[in-house]
């Protein structure tokens, strides 16, 4: 069967779409590039805000209408399909197969139905599931845990992916061996919530434990995201600091720097916590790169609050910043209890947020310039002169192409650096694993 498959949102549904799209390729699909080809099309969606929720909605009316022309299955999976948001646009738009964020491993079956195939269920071979490496990756994920304990007010996804459930730590050690055997150079270990690794599960190791028995694999770049401030506990930074397979970048969501906007988040710590914690990675790691995800307009946040996030972003010197403007999402305690700021306080807000986090990524990323960094380049840029790849510290970095022929590691000097990127020229290729992040 001709398939296509639409991927939105964060890097757990990319893990997703891999793994339903390694169990179709087991069963005879073949993938083509546009979904106006396709006989099946699969939409992997986001519900975490209302902009890729109105996306999946346009392009499933597009579906619908194509529908009408020709003979033509469509799916839907991912966060959106779990709620009744996203059940409602399936009846409407006539989708075929729905399945649940914990229900992915029924694609196959869900194709051999003969008629509509709508499971919401969580099924618990999803944490056994072992999908093939990525042919040719030089970078992976693997999901070590699913679904989040938090309740953060605004947040839709523990309903969406519901309660936290570790893998078995050999499933992941075995699936990292694979991705080592395949080449894979770069491994991220990917969770709403890595840092409660094992928690759930008795007998099973700690996220520091497993970071340390993932390193021993012998892949040179092992990453992880996303951790909670208040899990990110001092055996998690010993851990990094004392593996050196383990780059030094730290994404740390903070969300607002406002104690009275975090303790309405429900984000269970406050601002004297969260500095704390980025004082002890900086004593550990002074090299550490560091990135956060902030929520702006959140109900409820005046001027004064939003200050805080700006001084808070000048006392961290964050490298870089997820921001967001706040999105009521209906499920979540806050679109229940809290009335909505006015669009244009939010968008004004965003704004100066993101001036000060240009300002803040260019004097970071000139701390790199005439320092020697490790390159994981993928291949040719944009503008074809160049080769582009990532640092350890996940700075997106430009070589000439000639200087980089082919993927993989090599050293670079850094030359220039703008807010968003390092240039630079190769200095030698294929660095030692272990190479460390630079700078004291
Ligand atoms: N509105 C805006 N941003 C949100 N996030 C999660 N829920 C919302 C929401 N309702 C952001 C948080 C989280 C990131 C993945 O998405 O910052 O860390
Ligand atoms: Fe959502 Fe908070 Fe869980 Fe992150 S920690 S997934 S923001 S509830």
């Amino acid at each position: 069967m001709k398939t296509h498959i639409i991927t939105y949102g964060c890097q757990m549904n990319e893990y997703d779409t891999h793994l339903v799209r390694s169990e179709l390729a087991s069963l005879g699909a073949e993938f083509v590039e546009s979904w106006r080809e396709a006989d099946f099309v699969l939409v992997n969606t986001c519900a975490v805000r209302g902009k890729p929720v109105e996306k999946v909605r346009s392009l499933l009316g597009e579906l619908r209408k194509e529908k009408e022309k020709r003979s033509l299955m469509v799916g839907m999976m991912g966060c959106l399909a779990q709620l009744e948001e996203g059940q409602q646009l399936a009846r409407k738009f006539e989708v075929d197969v729905l399945l649940g964020p914990g229900a992915i491993t029924e694609i196959g079956k869900a194709l051999e139905a003969k008629s509509r195939f709508w499971d919401l269920s969580f099924r618990e071979e999803l944490t056994h599931h072992l999908p093939p490496a990525p042919e040719g990756a030089l970078s992976a994920y693997v999901t070590i845990i699913r679904g989040c304990n938090h309740h953060c007010t605004y947040c839709i996804v523990p309903t969406t992916r519901g309660p936290e459930v570790s893998r078995h730590p050999n499933l992941i050690l075995r699936e990292v061996e694979q991705l080592k055997a395949s080449g894979v150079l770069e491994v991220t270990l990917l969770g709403q919530n890595v840092n409660s690794y094992g928690k759930d599960q008795p007998g099973f190791p700690s996220f520091a434990e497993l970071l340390r028995l993932v390193a021993q694999v012998g892949i040179p770049r092992i990453k992880f995201t996303t951790s909670h401030p208040v899990n990110f506990t001092d055996d998690v930074i010993a851990a990094m600091a004392e593996t050196p397979e383990v780059c030094r970048y730290i994404h740390l969501p903070v969300q607002s720097g406002s104690n009275r906007v975090l303790r309405r988040m429900g984000r269970e710590y406050r601002r004297e916590w969260y500095l704390d914690r980025i004082r002890a990675i900086r004593e550990a790691m002074p090299d550490a790169v560091l990135s956060t995800d902030i929520i702006v307009g959140f109900p409820g946040e005046t001027e004064e609050d939003f200050q805080e996030t700006l001084s808070l972003y000048d006392e961290v010197r964050y490298d870089s910043a997820y921001m967001f403007i706040y999105s009521p999402r209906p499920g979540t305690p806050s679109y229940k209890h809290f009335q909505d700021l006015p669009r244009e306080v939010k968008v004004e807000r965003l704004q100066r947020l993101i001036e000060k986090q240009k300002e803040w990524s260019y004097r970071q990323n000139q701390r790199w310039v005439g320092q020697t960094v490790e390159v994981l380049v993928r291949g040719a840029a944009k503008d074809e002169s160049f080769a582009e790849g990532h640092t350890r510290g996940n700075h997106p970095t430009l070589v000439p192409a000639t200087q980089a022929p082919r993927p993989g590691l090599y050293q670079v000097r850094v030359q220039q650096a703008t807010p968003h990127m390092l240039l630079g020229e190769v200095v030698g290729a294929q660095a030692p694993a272990t190479i460390p992040l630079l700078m004291a």
